[in-house]
């Protein structure tokens, strides 16, 4: 039988010998088959073997408006035919941050970083800067980049975590300093009262509090009711800062991100993927009095890339687009994800077959679990992964291209015909792993 993905196969193997692993992201390589592809258009993706898909991927959730959305290719290439860098200041900066700060409800300042594993590292110098506290509260399963400093208790095995009330900050890289757990305390998200105590205990020398608002990096888990809320109150009591992670939930889930979802604003946020609608770019946004301790408060903050013309122009095509008719693209991604959710879960009654979906509509994950319920990176290691591996690789073969750990992305040009397609797909994939 022919290999449906050779080509891809065959330049894996050429990549290899010049660039490490054949791919520019280690967690690129631990797709079923690590494709090569040709093109994209609108949902759509092409790989080099001529094989169609229904892109939930969105190369990892920037794709809000899908591929070459011509809002976006006609800015990029205006902004392509004229200076790619001054390294100072041009026009469009402030015209992107005025959009984000209308927006979002906490950025009262911003500031440009190019990914965002930096934009966290800014947001936490400036809580520990403004508080003059150095330990940083941070969840179980929650991803905030790949810096020493943060890639902490990501994951971890059942028998390595520790007491729920008292996990064990665990280090998820070899050749990270070990001392980075020394500046963090973790807990379980979602677990109200084991956080009041280690704030009642450790609070002072706590500098802030950081979270996704919505756990995207552990199954789309949503926040219980009043959890933010509730998290919003207590660190206010203990003047702790409130930091949310909305490099996924930002432009995404609403213009205003999940703090506006929820109607919970924190001090600071960042924002990543989205925003750019593909090209590079992420932000801080937050109190004007914290932001601007960069400007004289001797907090220092670089970047040779921060604010580029291109960047800039694709953000501001991007959220232009987004904002337009109150939102409407936003809502239509929302709309159909949660039509998607609904279907796949239909599907798996009828099959036969135990299905979790969890997370707002433009963003969720299946999981192949018993659990009603399911609120913290804990409760998702109880999930069938060698049946959600077989699940992708059915899904790939059939014309849907997801994200390793089952999350869909939908875009704002998903539309009824995605729906459809995708639902037969599965229904037809799960009847195959009943
Ligand atoms: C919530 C969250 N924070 C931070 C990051 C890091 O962003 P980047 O990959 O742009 O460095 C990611 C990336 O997936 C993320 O999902």
């Amino acid at each position: 039988m022919r290999d449906r993905y050779e080509t891809s196969r065959r330049m894996l193997e050429h990549a290899r010998a010049s660039l490490t692993g054949g791919v520019s992201s280690p967690f690129r390589g631990r797709v079923p088959v690590p494709l090569f592809f040709a093109d994209g258009c609108g949902p759509r993706l092409t790989d080099v073997d001529g094989n169609q898909y229904i892109d939930y991927a969105l190369a990892w959730g920037p794709l809000i408006l899908g591929h070459r959305h011509p809002a976006l290719v006609e800015a990029l290439t205006s902004a392509a035919a004229r200076p790619h860098q001054y390294g100072a200041q041009h026009a469009l900066e402030a015209e992107v941050a005025q959009k984000v700060q209308a927006a979002v409800p906490c950025a009262k300042r911003v500031a440009f970083t190019s990914s965002g594993s930096e934009a966290v590292q800014l947001m936490l110098r400036l809580a520990r800067a403004a508080t003059g506290r150095e330990k940083i509260l941070r969840f179980e399963g929650h991803y905030h980049g790949w810096m020493d400093s943060v890639l902490i208790s990501y994951r971890g095995a059942a028998e390595q975590l520790g007491p729920a009330d008292h996990p064990v900050p665990l280090c998820n890289s070899r050749g990270q300093v070990a001392n980075a757990v020394d500046n963090l305390c973790v807990a379980e998200w979602n677990r109200l009262e084991a956080i009041e105590a280690l704030l009642e205990a450790q609070g002072e020398q706590i500098a802030a509090v950081i979270t996704e608002p919505i756990l995207c990096n552990s199954g789309c888990l949503m926040p219980r009711e009043g959890f933010l809320a509730a998290l919003r109150e207590l660190t206010r009591r203990h003047g702790i800062l409130l930091l949310f992670d909305e490099i996924i939930t930002g432009f995404r889930t609403h213009l205003g991100g999940a703090q506006a979802l929820f109607n919970v604003t924190p001090d600071m946020a960042t924002f990543g993927k989205a925003v750019g609608g593909g090209a590079t770019l992420s932000l801080v946004g937050g109190r004007r009095e914290i932001m601007e301790l960069m400007v004289d408060g001797n907090v220092a903050f670089g970047g040779t890339f921060n604010g580029n013309p291109l960047s800039m122009a694709a953000a501001n095509a991007t959220l232009t687009e987004l904002a337009t008719d109150d939102a409407a693209a936003l809502r239509n991604a929302n709309a159909i994800g949660a039509a998607l959710q609904q279907g796949i879960r239909e599907a798996a009654l009828k099959a036969g077959i135990p299905v979790h979906v969890a997370g707002p509509g433009a963003a969720f994950s299946i999981h192949f679990t018993e659990r009603d319920t399911l609120e913290t990176y804990r409760h998702t290691l109880d999930d069938d992964k060698a049946r959600l591996e077989r699940f992708i690789r059915l899904s790939l073969d059939y014309g849907l291209y997801l994200l390793p750990d089952g999350r869909f992305y939908v875009s704002a040009v998903h539309g009824e015909a995605e729906l459809d397609q995708t639902l037969a797909i599965v229904s037809r994939v799960f009847d195959q792993l009943a």
